[in-house]
């Protein structure tokens, strides 16, 4: 399927969803966001994607929301449309989605990659929510998943101050699982993207919705039913296989049964 603002490609078990609208820093205008849900949406109902990356460019995961567009707009007409409330699709997706981010994450941009499962950074990526110095505030997560990535006091100085923070600072305060040289981040992350890939989707899945579930559920809740979804997986085939491979000492080989 053809798009305008994003590229897709499969790679094995992987599919990589690049945003593509390099004059704009791949700022996140309405029909960007519409095409990136719509191709997320099909390779999670894909059979043969197991996991997906999300990128950008070199100097650019995302510089935000599109501001040109946002200027325009008014109160009684957001609240009428929901406005970004679309942008959730992503964290609907039930694979996992790794995002690769060189260069500016910043406002809608970071947000989009804390929607995603796991964020690999190249070590000169620049996260940030800069939303204050335009007279709003973030709209998409970044007062919340930013503050449970990183705790009040580096989201209150990020949320309140519009600083960028760096790759390395992001590393350390949680919000990144890990920092490669920005040259070999896309590729680490479909390394990694693949290594998901390759394990029991049914594992994986639980595993996503548990690590999920945490945000909300008290902890003898979650508990319970990380409990009751490891026994479930008991009944699949590639249980049998992954604990007989390991006895055979060889690669276990999941058909995601
Ligand atoms: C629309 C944008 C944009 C954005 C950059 N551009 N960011 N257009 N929306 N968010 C455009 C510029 O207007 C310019 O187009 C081109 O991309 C290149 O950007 P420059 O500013 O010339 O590049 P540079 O000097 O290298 O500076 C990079 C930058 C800066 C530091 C990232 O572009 C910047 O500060 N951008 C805005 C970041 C921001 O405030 N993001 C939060 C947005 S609010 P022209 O045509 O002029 O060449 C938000 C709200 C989220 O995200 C709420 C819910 C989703």
């Amino acid at each position: 399927k053809e798009f305008e603002y994003i590229k897709t490609e499969t790679k094995g078990r992987v599919a990589i969803l690049t945003l593509n609208r390099p004059k704009a820093l791949n700022a996140l205008c309405t029909p960007l966001m519409t095409e990136l849900n719509a191709a997320l949406r099909t390779f999670d109902a894909d059979p043969n994607i197991g996991a997906m990356v999300v990128t950008g460019s070199e100097k650019a995961f995302a510089a935000g929301a599109d501001i040109k567009e946002m200027s325009t707009l008014n109160f009684v007409d957001n609240f009428k449309n929901n406005f970004i409330e679309d942008w959730t699709g992503v964290t609907k997706i039930r694979k996992p989605i790794v995002a690769a981010v060189n260069g500016f994450a910043l406002g809608g941009g970071c947000e989009l990659a804390m929607m995603c499962d796991i964020i690999y950074a190249g070590d000169r990526a620049k996260f940030g929510q800069p939303e204050i110095k335009l007279g709003i505030i973030p709209g998409a997560g970044g007062t919340q998943r930013f503050t449970q990535a990183v705790g009040k006091a580096k989201a209150m100085h990020m949320v309140l101050t519009g600083d960028m923070m760096t790759a390395a600072e992001a590393e350390t305060a949680g919000l990144v699982a890990k920092v490669y040289p920005a040259a070999e981040l896309l590729e680490k992350a479909i390394q990694n993207a693949e290594t998901i890939a390759g394990y029991s989707l049914p594992s994986v899945l639980m595993a996503k919705e548990l690590v999920d579930a945490s945000f909300e559920m008290p902890l003898a809740q979650g508990l319970l039913f990380e409990r009751r979804l490891f026994h479930s997986l008991f009944a699949t085939k590639d249980q049998k296989e992954g604990m007989s491979a390991f006895a055979a000492k060889r690669k276990a080989d999941f058909t995601h049964e």
